[in-house]
């Protein structure tokens, strides 16, 4: 019998000089750099060009990458058409995967010929920088409709963070210049409640620093994980010589699982159900007992805890301290805790992200397609290094069916 790795557990299937995750060390490498020295000392935009290119670029890099992503951050008429024809009901995930379709058949119009979709180093490295610009209005756009909101058109003077929230939410989260005496009258504040205004200019504030960091950190920490399960699938896709957007769309599909990028939806749906702290220990008692697997808790490779975490929770403290929502973290603390006693098993980084998005003002069905915008760098690094040295994926099976048989006339509607 064939030694067989269910889910490909363990399984080393090519080598990648994007990530290193080593459970060992509990450390997670970008292109070498520590996730958690990237997360606190650089832009997002830094990150994602250590991603495609291999190293952190220098002041003129930089400007130029974000000169590019500046002026594809509004959002293209006919993909706001794609998105309008979708019921508001429809998963924010679902919406997301449209869009990136409708984005790449206008990337690739006019390429008939199917050998020509792969395209070369460069353009997949243009179409990479474009779709990251891309995504941060899709995603804002389809909170903002199913709100009831406005589209909120991007502004130029913010970097990728910053108008990443405002396009979310406008003024909302502005710090208005007036204010920045008051700072710690606005850290007493209350988490934004959604808003049924729809202002689309640009005013003189700025999106709170304080969210901004946080989310900064959370787009860092998402990026890039070496072969998970959307990154595969994207290498798989890329694998065949399709293009780069087939490639997403398709790990677009895998992360929206609730066992991989899922899961930091599915987190706050159970602090939802479970309610306060209090309520934890009954919660649990039933939720393992119906042998529920707990959102937000393991990983198949990280065994001792998942290295992103410490960082995520530090933002997610800030957060709950400038939000002034102790019970937030009383809430966390204590699943954490009884479910760490209980099953040895640890927080991954949706355990914290999830709570921190809710507080910056995220409609919890977002928080996917936040990872989405985030971890499109790494799906692209991997879809150019793929491409790279490609070899077609294409494993084996274990046939079990039925022995070799035969018709013997046998006809359905005899
Ligand atoms: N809650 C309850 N039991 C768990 C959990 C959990 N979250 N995670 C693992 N276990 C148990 C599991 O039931 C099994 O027990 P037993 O041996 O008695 O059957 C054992 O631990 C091994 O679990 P597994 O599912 O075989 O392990 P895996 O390496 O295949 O699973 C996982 C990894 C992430 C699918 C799993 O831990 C899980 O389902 N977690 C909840 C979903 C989640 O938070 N996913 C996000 C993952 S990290 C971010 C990302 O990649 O997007």
């Amino acid at each position: 019998m064939t030694d067989i790795k269910k889910g490909l557990a363990g399984v080393t299937v090519d080598e990648t000089a994007v990530s290193k995750v080593n459970p060992e060390t509990n450390s997670l490498l970008y292109r070498g750099y520590p996730v958690h020295e990237l997360a606190a000392t650089q832009p997002f935009e830094a990150v994602a060009f250590l991603l495609w290119n291999g190293e952190l670029p220098d002041a003129e890099q930089l400007a130029a990458l974000r000169r590019t992503e500046r002026e594809h951050r509004a959002l293209p008429d006919d993909v706001r058409a794609a998105i309008d024809l979708l019921p508001t009901s429809a998963h924010p995930m679902d919406e997301v995967r449209t869009a990136v379709s409708v984005i790449g058949a206008r990337e690739t119009a006019g390429i008939s010929n199917v050998m020509d979709a792969v395209g070369t180093p460069e353009e997949n490295l243009q179409r990479s920088i474009r779709l990251w610009a891309q995504l941060p209005a899709v995603v804002a756009y389809g909170q903002r409709r199913r709100r009831g909101q406005e589209l909120i058109a991007p502004r130029d003077d913010l970097d990728y963070a910053a108008n990443f929230l405002w396009m979310t939410f406008g003024e909302e989260i502005c710090t208005p210049p007036q204010a920045a005496e008051h700072v710690e009258a606005t850290e007493a504040a209350s988490v934004p409640a959604p808003s049924t205004s729809s202002g689309s200019s640009a005013s003189g504030g700025v999106p709170d620093p304080v969210v901004v960091d946080a989310f900064t950190r959370s787009m860092t920490l998402y990026a890039e994980h070496s072969f998970n399960a959307s990154t595969f699938t994207a290498r798989v896709i890329a694998s065949t010589l399709s293009d780069l957007f087939s490639a997403v769309v398709g790990a677009i599909g895998a992360l929206k699982g609730p066992l991989h990028g899922g899961a930091n939806e599915a987190v706050l749906h159970v602090f939802d159900e479970i309610g306060t702290a209090g309520n934890v220990v009954p919660w649990l008692d039933a939720a393992l007992a119906d042998k529920r697997k707990i959102m937000g808790f393991g990983h198949r490779v990280y065994k001792r805890g998942d290295s992103r975490v410490p960082t995520m929770k530090a933002a997610l403290d800030t957060l709950v301290a400038h939000y002034d929502r102790p019970d937030v973290a009383e809430l966390y603390d204590a699943l954490e805790s009884e479910f760490v006693a209980r099953k040895g098993i640890y927080p991954n980084l949706d355990y914290p992200s999830g709570p921190a998005y809710a507080l910056m003002g995220f409609d919890t069905l977002t928080f996917t397609p936040l990872f989405v915008a985030s971890r499109v760098t790494g799906w692209t690094a991997h879809i150019r290094e793929q491409q790279a040295a490609n070899a077609l994926i294409r494993p084996l099976s274990e046939y079990v069916g039925p022995d070799e048989r035969h018709i013997d006339g046998y006809v359905a509607d005899a």
